[in-house]
């Protein structure tokens, strides 16, 4: 299993670029079952979760192209599908699995996806997935571990009228690629409204969908009879850009950050520039950001788009720590996710977990020691953390910041850090 080896102390400097958006790319990849045309799909980042949906299009029976290098096209086609199913192996490895059941049942009337079950951060349920098909005449039975899903025989998933009763992203995704194909309009309401969403609707529009609203809360689908093939490039990541700005943040350097979508990130800039950091958003593409020396404290509240990303907590809970004050973060959008503040304990830090709000008292001296990265973006913060602490930091278990951060070890020690992956 691979480590990364971190020395902090080191101001961050230079020029960094940042990848595709991992949770644009996996809707993306999943809306390709839903015709038997080529779908071409650009600035894809090549990490783990990105070859597990391409093992996962496999299965299914898809043709899938994933070339070595980032810049290469990654290319699906799905000429006909005669295993429409999410196994357990792949489902267990990556919960976005889920995002292949509303194509699956749309094109071809039935799926059998595994249950996700709870994962390190909380339970995760997909009863709104669920319930969403179910309003658009699928049945649907959950045995075995497994949700099985069937259109009506005549004439295939229906149009609806559906109220999420809560915001969720892939739940939102997964409707939205099943409604294009139903038979009739689908009025979608309490939609997430993440780029990622509507990247997806934009994509599926290039495809020939009939879609209005993505990107609001109430989104309106005309379902067509067929899909075609289609080129996209997807979004840049907000989260890898976001935790790049908190990196140079904290350890108070000045970057230039380069493929990045600043209105996406508008609400980290925001909380970051009250921190002291100075993010500049002037040339189109890139955010130039500098470091204050001395971070300020700021309470933050993790909301839905556009709201601060929950995505970002745990990067923002590093930066926390070296703040001269108390912060309070309140974790509104999944119940378990401070896994990274034992660790960061661990480190130096001071912070009290109180039921859903974490208080982090700082400036913290951290020091280094061997600390174990419990999920992708918990990962990511104690990476963050590292890179300020005196000594020498181990952050074991990588494989997690491997499934959403695209070389990151190679970029942040282009900009100086030092970071190196031992296996
Ligand atoms: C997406 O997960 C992202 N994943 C997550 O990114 C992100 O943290 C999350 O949205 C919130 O922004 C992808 O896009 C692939 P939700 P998702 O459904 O869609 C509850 C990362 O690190 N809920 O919006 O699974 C749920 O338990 C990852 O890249 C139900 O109760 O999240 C949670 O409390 C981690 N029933 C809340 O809604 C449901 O049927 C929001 O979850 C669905 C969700």
């Amino acid at each position: 299993m691979d480590k990364f080896v971190i020395t902090g102390g080191k101001r961050l400097e230079g020029t960094v670029a940042v990848s595709g958006a991992k949770n644009a790319a996996l809707p993306a990849m999943a809306a390709a079952l839903l015709t038997d045309q080529r779908v071409a799909l650009h600035n894809i980042p090549r990490v783990r979760d990105i070859a597990t949906m391409g093992r996962l299009l496999t299965h299914i029976q898809a043709d899938v192209e994933i070339p070595e290098a980032a810049e290469g096209a990654v290319r699906i086609r799905t000429e006909k599908i005669s295993h429409a199913e999410a196994p357990y192996e792949l489902v267990r490895t990556m919960r976005a699995s889920v995002l292949v059941l509303g194509p699956l049942v749309a094109r071809t009337g039935y799926a059998r996806v595994s249950l996700p079950g709870g994962c390190a951060i909380g339970a995760r349920p997909v009863d709104l997935h669920i319930k969403a098909l179910e309003l658009m005449g699928a049945k649907i039975e959950t045995e075995h571990g497994y949700i099985e899903a069937r259109a009506p025989a005549e004439g295939g998933l229906r149009g609806a009228h559906i109220v999420f009763e809560k915001i969720t992203v892939t739940g939102t995704e997964n409707v939205l690629m099943a409604a294009t194909l139903a038979n009739g309009e689908t009025l979608l309401e309490n939609c997430a409204r993440e780029p990622e969403v509507a990247d997806l609707a934009a994509l599926l529009v290039k495809m020939g969908a009939r879609i209005e609203g993505a990107g609001t809360a109430t989104i309106r689908v005309e379902g067509v009879g067929r899909l075609g093939g289609a080129e996209h490039r997807v979004i840049p990541d907000r989260i890898e850009t976001g935790t790049l700005l908190a990196a140079v943040a904290i350890t108070g350097g000045k970057v230039r950050i380069t493929r990045a979508e600043a209105a996406h990130v508008a609400a980290v800039i925001s909380k970051l520039s009250e921190t002291g950091a100075a993010i500049d958003t002037f040339e189109p593409g890139t955010l130039c950001v500098e470091g204050s020396g001395q971070a300020a404290p700021a309470d933050v509240t993790t909301q839905e788009y556009p709201g601060f990303p929950t995505d970002m907590q745990a990067q923002y809970m590093a930066l926390a720590t070296q703040a001269d004050g108390t912060s309070v973060i309140t974790e509104t959008i999944f119940e378990n996710r401070f896994l990274h503040a034992s660790e960061m304990t661990r480190m130096g830090a001071d912070i009290a977990i109180e039921g859903r709000r974490a208080v982090v008292r700082g400036p913290s001296r951290l020091t280094g020691t061997a600390v174990m990265a419990s999920d992708l973006r918990a990962s990511a913060g104690l990476v963050l953390a590292a890179l300020v602490a005196r000594g020498e930091t181990v952050v074991d278990r990588v494989y997690h910041i491997d499934r959403g951060y695209e070389r990151i070890e190679e970029k942040l020690s282009k900009l100086g850090a030092r970071i190196r992956r031992v296996s």
